[in-house]
């Protein structure tokens, strides 16, 4: 095992708590969605066991009607905002009993980290009850997305809050959040955990953001959480391409296992096909990307984040379109040029005006998305840039430690690492790629 893999895996465990893995070791002390998605998949390769019970800990905080929340609170700590006691989602009707879990969902990488674990251990032919369960679990959360999140049938399931698709403050939602007028006198009291450094107030999204996503916290836990209320009255309603392009590889997923497992697949494969035909119809833009959509102005969003290249992992481009999507990751847009030279690959494009090289999700690197543009660009034999991409995010950890994120510049002469440090996905994602790498 070399160096870098043996550390990330001290990470792994120096984060995991009874159960579960927390993101980092002191801004996010819960178990969080999609994080533990990536975690899982790392652990497959040296501890089944543990990849089945981090799946199994999530799902725990499954709603009644199939959302998966962004937060299971399994443990008490002050240390983040919001906590439980702001969510107050015991009011919903759909909130699980007997555990405390935020109120919305986040990208459903499950799909596929399910599969990921099915094809990395001996799970799938040992214990085969535990993958069956895990399975009707994830399908439950793809069918509350079909139909309480897709009113109008079109494959394209709409997310209702920044922190859903993960990319909470990125460029993409601007023009939504926006249009949000708030009302400081009617915005409920809020104390941030998240800036308590200097670094921080630059790194971290700004207060007109927080206001606005504590405004849609507050305006949910009014609804009670209420899907069908929340289309109605919530200004945010966005249809993302990293979002539907994950929901989408995770049907794949879904479908191909499910078959191996006896199950019938009818249902996600319709779902699937619809998703792709209309991400291709509705969202494809001929620059290279796909775009999003603002569902309660009716008007596309025109996307210059890497989001908008994550449907390459769900094969959803024919090979001419992923032919130009990869022409444009290759572009000084997002690689950088002979004088200012980049980290593949930056979140937010660098000549685009929005761009950010240091704040959250207007610029920096992820190593998760990274990994997710390298899978889909390998399934169009595109290795030669899947590999850059690799080595890239390889070296972002050599150099700086397993930071959140990566100012992606390699002329600049601060440090690269940002956020938080000792974070589990990026530990998660350089056991991954280690693999690969060999
Ligand atoms: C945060 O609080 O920064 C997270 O991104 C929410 O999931």
């Amino acid at each position: 095992m070399d160096d870098l893999t043996h550390r990330a895996k001290k990470i792994l465990a120096s984060n995991y708590l009874n159960g579960f893995t927390k993101p980092a070791p002191s801004l996010y002390p819960y178990q969080w969605n999609w994080d533990s998605g990536f975690i899982a998949m790392a652990y497959a390769h040296y501890d089944e066991k543990k990849a089945v019970k981090e799946m199994k800990s999530l799902f725990s905080g499954q709603w009644k009607n199939g959302m998966l929340p962004q937060i299971v609170f399994h443990v008490d700590s002050d240390l983040y905002f919001p906590g439980p006691e702001f969510w107050k989602t015991d009011e919903a009707e759909m909130s699980p009993t007997g555990i405390k879990t935020s109120g919305i969902t986040m990208p459903p990488v499950h799909g596929f980290a399910l599969k990921y674990i099915v094809d990395h251990t001996t799970m799938g032919s040992e214990n085969i009850n535990e993958i069956q369960f895990l399975w009707d679990k994830v399908f439950f959360l793809h069918q509350y997305l079909y139909t309480l999140r897709d009113p109008y049938q079109e494959g394209l399931p709409y997310i209702i809050h920044p922190w859903e698709p993960g990319t909470d403050n990125s460029p993409i939602l601007d023009s939504v959040l926006e249009k949000i007028n708030i009302d400081s006198l009617s915005l409920p009291d809020y104390h941030r955990k998240d800036l308590q450094s200097e670094d921080a107030i630059h790194h971290r999204p700004q207060k007109k953001d927080y206001d606005r996503y504590v405004y849609l916290v507050d305006l949910f836990r009014k609804l009670h959480y209420d899907d069908k209320e929340i289309f109605v009255n919530s200004p945010f309603l966005v249809q993302d391409p990293l979002f539907i392009g994950i929901l989408s590889r995770s049907n794949k997923d879904l479908i191909s296992l499910g078959k191996s497992l006896g199950r019938d697949t009818q249902q996600l494969e319709y779902w699937d096909n619809l998703t792709s035909k209309s991400m291709n119809e509705k969202l494809w833009d001929p620059r290279g990307i796909y775009n999003a959509y603002d569902l309660k102005s009716k008007e596309t969003i025109d996307v210059y984040s890497n989001s908008g290249f994550i449907p390459l992992l769900a094969g959803i481009p024919d090979t001419h379109q992923a032919k130009i999507m990869s022409g444009y990751i290759s572009s000084p847009s997002f690689s950088g040029t002979t004088n200012a030279p980049g980290y593949l690959c930056p979140t937010h494009a660098i000549d685009h005006p929005a761009h950010d090289p240091q704040r959250y999700w207007r610029g920096p690197v992820w190593l998760n998305l990274n990994w997710m543009l390298s899978e889909g660009l390998r399934g169009y034999g595109n290795g030669t840039l899947a590999d850059r991409i690799i080595k890239d995010s390889l070296e972002l950890v050599k150099e700086n430690g397993f930071f959140e994120y990566f100012d992606p510049r390699k002329n600049n002469l601060s440090p690269a690492g940002c956020g938080t440090d000792h974070f589990s996905w990026t530990a998660a994602m350089v056991v991954l790629m280690s693999q690969e790498n060999n």
